[in-house]
């Protein structure tokens, strides 16, 4: 595997890649990664000749207050875990490779960038649509690959590729989950051995609350109370629960047959998110 930390020397080689007539597939990370992170690379490896993996931690994202100085930076571990991997090439900028101090653009997804997450983490997509926007010019992949259990971030992205006519396509991965149900993410590593116990109690309830949709012996906003209720009861400082429309994340009504559940919680220090799709 190889690592580059210069735009230039990124393009460099993608452009050698191209000139041997290679597809290029690439995993935008921010590092700290587990299985979930290198479920996406073995997709990736799956689907072109050539992987190309970023670990970038994007300020641009983190909200004043939020964990940017704290998120784990574990580089020799990941450099470890990509390489059994099997990826090709690792780009590892610093932050004034990426962002210039006269930087003026941002890119934000309208909608979509305001709803859920986007309520209490405002500029947070605009950040994401920002980076991503960035590293897929830089990168020029024929493929990227996303993890869903960041839904609205998935959606976002689709979006602006649609949008800005971004030729490339986008990969939704199926979220990698703990044996207890609790979805993979670096910000897990915040709970304590008792909140651990309780975490997983997230998806349950995101599994309770789909029966009970199917059920079809409530309405969709008795549903949400009864989770919103049993997950406080836990400990949990729930953010939203929300059964919405798979396609734009709006509120679902009765009508609607292919929805998302989504769910954001505080338990102790970090605030977790997960979902469950399903139609009916
Ligand atoms: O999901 C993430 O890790 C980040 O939001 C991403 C897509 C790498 C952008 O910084």
């Amino acid at each position: 595997m190889q690592t580059v930390n210069t735009i230039e020397r990124l393009r460099d080689c993608i452009k050698q890649w191209r000139s041997q007539g290679n597809s290029i597939a690439f995993v935008p990370t921010m590092g700290n990664l587990h299985a979930g992170h290198i479920k996406l690379v073995k997709e990736a490896r799956k689907k072109a000749d050539k992987v190309v993996v970023s670990i970038f931690v994007n300020p641009t994202q983190f909200m004043v207050g939020e964990d940017f100085n704290m998120y784990p930076r574990t580089e020799e571990r990941d450099k470890q875990k990509l390489k059994a991997a099997a990826t090709d090439l690792l780009f590892l900028p610093t932050v004034n490779e990426v962002y210039s101090s006269d930087t003026n653009t941002i890119v934000s997804v309208s909608e979509l960038s305001k709803l859920h997450c986007g309520s209490s983490r405002p500029d947070h997509f605009d950040g994401v649509a920002t980076i991503v926007t960035k590293l897929f010019n830089m990168v020029q992949a024929d493929l990227s690959f996303f993890g869903k259990k960041d839904y609205q971030q998935l959606l976002i992205i689709q979006t602006l590729v649609q949008d800005l006519n971004i030729p490339m396509q986008i990969i939704a991965v199926e979220t990698e989950r703990e044996a207890d149900g609790l979805a993979m993410s670096s910000r897990n590593a915040y709970l304590s051995e008792q909140e651990r116990l309780i975490a997983a109690e997230l998806y349950s309830a995101l599994g309770d609350a789909k029966d009970a949709v199917l059920a079809e012996k409530l309405t969709l906003a008795a549903i949400e109370q009864i989770q919103i209720s049993a997950l406080q009861a836990l400990g949990f400082k729930v953010d939203y629960f929300s059964i919405c429309r798979s396609q734009d994340m709006q509120t679902a009504t009765d009508k609607d047959k292919d929805l998302v559940i989504i769910v954001a919680a505080k338990l102790g220090k970090p605030r977790l998110i997960d979902n469950i799709c399903f139609s009916r």
